[in-house]
């Protein structure tokens, strides 16, 4: 219908506010994608502009995803009958990845985005709040044992299609078929950083920095 297009349309725009780059002009005059891994994420940003700067952009990528997902209400609300629900998760699902798209290839930063982990786990908390929560622990834990946040993305990437099936049983084909394409996705931006832990070249992340000496 016409209100699924909008919706689309809509997440792909929200999915598109490049939450980096806008606050890195904005309030510290630089272009993140020109420093760090070049990324337009949480993580880069933190990176190169320190940690106030990339919580803001975490919580505004998150943010995306969430809210882009939760717009299947308006497209949810005709349908009716004994698969509503199925059919709910499902336009949840292709609304959050296309706001994922939308990080991805932005149309306002020149089509030059991130890789999609805060706008996916965004998604992930949206349709299924027990996954997300398992997905946040092993992206936790992974980060403080190796300081990888990549190692950690890819790792938590995984644990959302395996928890679904595996932890809580879900029987909704589309949140298992998404969940795969999720990893899938995840590995595909991350490409470059598995080259870079491959060859021990991947840039750490210290969420507790001990003072200099
Ligand atoms: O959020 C993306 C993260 O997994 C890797 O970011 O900047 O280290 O390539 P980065």
């Amino acid at each position: 219908s016409v209100y699924s297009i909008a919706a689309l349309v809509l997440a792909y725009l929200l999915g598109s506010i490049p939450s980096a780059v806008w606050i890195g002009q904005a309030f510290y005059g630089i272009d993140v994608r020109e420093y760090g891994s070049g990324n337009a994420g949480a993580t880069n940003t933190f990176r190169v502009l320190g940690k106030k700067a990339g919580i803001i952009v975490m919580v505004m990528d998150i943010s995306k995803g969430f809210t882009a997902t939760k717009l299947a209400y308006f497209i949810g609300l005709s349908v009716t009958g004994p698969h509503a629900s199925t059919q709910f998760v499902n336009y949840e699902l292709a609304l959050g990845v296309t706001a994922v798209m939308g990080h991805l290839f932005p149309v306002f930063a020149g089509f030059r985005g991130g890789k999609g982990v805060a706008t996916l786990f965004g998604m992930v908390l949206a349709v299924n709040f027990p996954a997300a929560m398992l997905c946040v622990l092993v992206f936790v834990v992974v980060l403080l044992v190796s300081n990888y946040v990549s190692l950690s993305s890819i790792c938590a990437g995984f644990t959302f299609p395996l928890s679904i099936v595996f932890v809580f049983h879900s029987s909704i084909k589309a949140e298992v078929l998404y969940g795969m394409c999720v990893c899938v996705l995840i590995m595909v931006t991350h490409q470059k950083n598995l080259e870079r832990l491959l060859k021990g070249k991947e840039s750490k992340v210290y969420l507790f920095r001990k003072k200099k000496s």
